[in-house]
């Protein structure tokens, strides 16, 4: 396997090496020589007006950036994996979420097959399963509508579902809802099925391998759950044939193994496939969204599908020097590896997009947190920061502190919409309007911060001047939409999976692998043996093991 470009031996590294040396941030004195500058560094990408001025840049960082996704061979590496190629070189896979919103007329022969006319064959069938859940049409196996869905699946089976799920919640059915199990802590199904109605309860078990444990397991005890509550009721006679009648109504799957769906004894007619070129953190898009097809509905969905596609024909048409996922990408490039930045903060200003940076946890830092290259040699940079966030204002009373005035360099990106979900008052004050006050307040004061001159001028105390500037110059993005709608949440998420691929491209790994999780998954089986008593697994265990385990037996249902 060919080695990537190494991109510290690139002229553009060299030249970037050198400007961060001489970079003196004065965001301040930019703004107020350069009338020009916001405007010269803010673009468009479909919906989203993205604004970089902020961060600690001038046009000589902006083209050396550029150079450098130049002469990594950004372009042609995006067009690779956009074409089908197997850049997923451990796993010899195709990388083709962009296939999955690309538009029926399309077409893309990729291994013999149009890959493009299979995406739509399977959404054809997510949204005539979506319509009959949603017109009733669907019914339990008491002849009751369904009116909750309950989505089991981990990881990209879970956090894609749910965080759009609750980034759209004004666009939901009425009389349907959703609710979420990931987590093998039998809490999770225990909380999220107590109060539910079997007859009315539909279980989507998404699993893109359908060997996950938590999933299985999970979906083990729903099965169980639902058999058990609705022979309780007197709905079911405990004949063979009525509980695999009752699971054919109630049960669904999502899966690239069908096979294995078949096993579990969910009826293949009613499982919805993907491909083995999805990754499963890319996989929202694909029929792991078939709980957001029910909930949402097909239109909606299907412009939540045209949100990602303008945003992958952003990335795929536009010049590096105006293209928004691959700036952002090489951002944090310039942050991570000339700044030392560790860490990366998103920050929305929408209440509904409260859990889009756990999605994006695992969209980063499960694609880029990797110590080897795509030929397997070590990487020679630091890579995958660590992407954390929660909403605005909510972080400001809590972690906003250390992003002012902290030691470390935290970039950290805003996302706001102008239209709010629900235009409340407070008395005649409009409460969206003081919460993107906020928004543009915290951009403001994270770069041009407040200096002790300004500070003694408010009449404070010398003694406690150093504690009150704001050294200013902490960098940020904004990004901001007219309102959240399907598609720009959309617009959204291929924005960040496009700026994973620039970054994971620059450092030479493949994103689209995760074999990080294997070790402890393969532990997990090892030490069950112990954990359930068996005195020779417990033996076989390291010191500090044994002793947490044992801790464990002696413990448990002593509290
Ligand atoms: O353990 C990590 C992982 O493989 C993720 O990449 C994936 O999204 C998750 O597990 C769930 O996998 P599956 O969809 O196969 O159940």
């Amino acid at each position: 396997m060919s080695a990537p470009v190494d991109p510290t031996t690139t002229p553009a590294w060299e030249k970037l090496t050198q400007l961060a040396a001489d970079l003196q941030p004065d965001l301040r004195g930019w703004f107020a020589a350069d009338p020009g500058r916001a405007e010269r560094f803010s673009h468009t990408a479909a919906d989203l007006y993205v604004d970089l001025s902020k961060n600690l840049i001038d046009d000589a960082v902006i083209a050396a950036l550029v150079e450098l996704g130049e002469q990594v061979g950004l372009e042609e590496r995006r067009d690779a994996m956009y074409a089908g190629e197997k850049i997923n070189v451990t796993e010899n896979r195709s990388v083709l979420h962009t296939a999955l919103r690309r538009p029926r007329t399309d077409s893309l022969v990729v291994d013999g097959a149009d890959v493009v006319a299979q995406v739509h064959e399977v959404l054809d069938k997510v949204y005539d399963f979506a319509n009959r859940v949603r017109s009733g049409e669907w019914k339990g196996v008491t002849g009751a509508q369904i009116k909750t869905v309950v989505n089991i699946g981990i990881g990209g089976s879970d956090l894609g579902p749910v965080m759009v799920y609750e980034a759209l919640k004004p666009y939901v059915q009425s009389g349907l809802e959703c609710r979420f199990v990931s987590n093998i802590d039998p809490t999770d199904v225990f909380e999220k099925t107590a109060d539910l109605n079997p007859a009315t309860t539909l279980f989507i078990v998404a699993s893109k391998t359908f060997t996950t444990l938590e999933t299985l397991t999970n979906a083990r005890m729903a099965r169980e759950w639902l058999l058990r509550k609705l022979r309780d009721a007197g709905s079911l006679d405990g004949s063979e044939r009525m509980d695999a009648d009752a699971i054919s109504k109630h049960f669904v799957a999502v899966s690239t193994a069908l096979d294995k769906v078949a096993a579990f004894g969910i009826d293949p007619a009613n499982a919805f496939g993907f491909w083995d070129w999805v990754g499963g953190r890319y996989s929202v898009d694909s029929a792991v969204g078939t709980s957001l097809a029910v909930a949402l509905g097909p239109d909606n969905f299907a412009d939540f599908l045209g949100g990602f596609n303008a945003i992958d024909r952003h990335f795929a048409e536009t010049p590096l020097a105006s293209n928004v996922p691959a700036l952002m990408g090489l951002l944090n490039v310039w942050y991570v590896n000339f700044f030392k930045a560790g860490s990366h903060a998103v920050l929305p200003y929408a209440q509904y997009l409260h859990r889009f940076a756990a999605y994006l946890q695992q969209l980063t830092m499960e694609s880029n947190g990797k110590g080897v290259r795509t030929d397997g040699s070590a990487v020679v940079t630091e890579t995958g920061e660590i992407f954390w966030g929660e909403p605005g204002t909510n972080g400001q009373h809590a972690f906003y502190q250390l992003i002012h005035q902290g030691t470390q360099l935290i970039p950290a990106d805003f996302i706001a919409v102008a239209t709010p979900a629900h235009p409340i008052k407070d008395g005649d004050a409009d409460v969206h309007e003081l919460f993107l006050a906020n928004f543009f307040a915290q951009t403001k004061a994270l770069a041009f911060g407040k200096t002790a001159d300004e500070v003694r001028a408010e009449g404070t105390a010398e003694a406690i001047v150093p504690a009150r500037v704001f050294p200013g110059n902490r960098p940020t993005t904004s990004i901001m939409a007219a309102s959240l709608t399907p598609s720009v949440v959309g617009q959204l998420i291929a924005l960040y999976e496009h700026i994973t691929f620039t970054q994971g491209t620059v450092w030479g790994i493949n994103s689209f692998d995760q074999w990080g999780v294997e070790l402890g998954k393969q532990l997990a089986m090892q030490i069950a043996p112990a954990v359930a008593g068996d005195a020779d697994a417990l033996a076989a265990q390291d010191a500090s093991t044994t002793a947490l385990v044992s801790y464990y037996l002696a413990n448990r249902d002593r509290g």
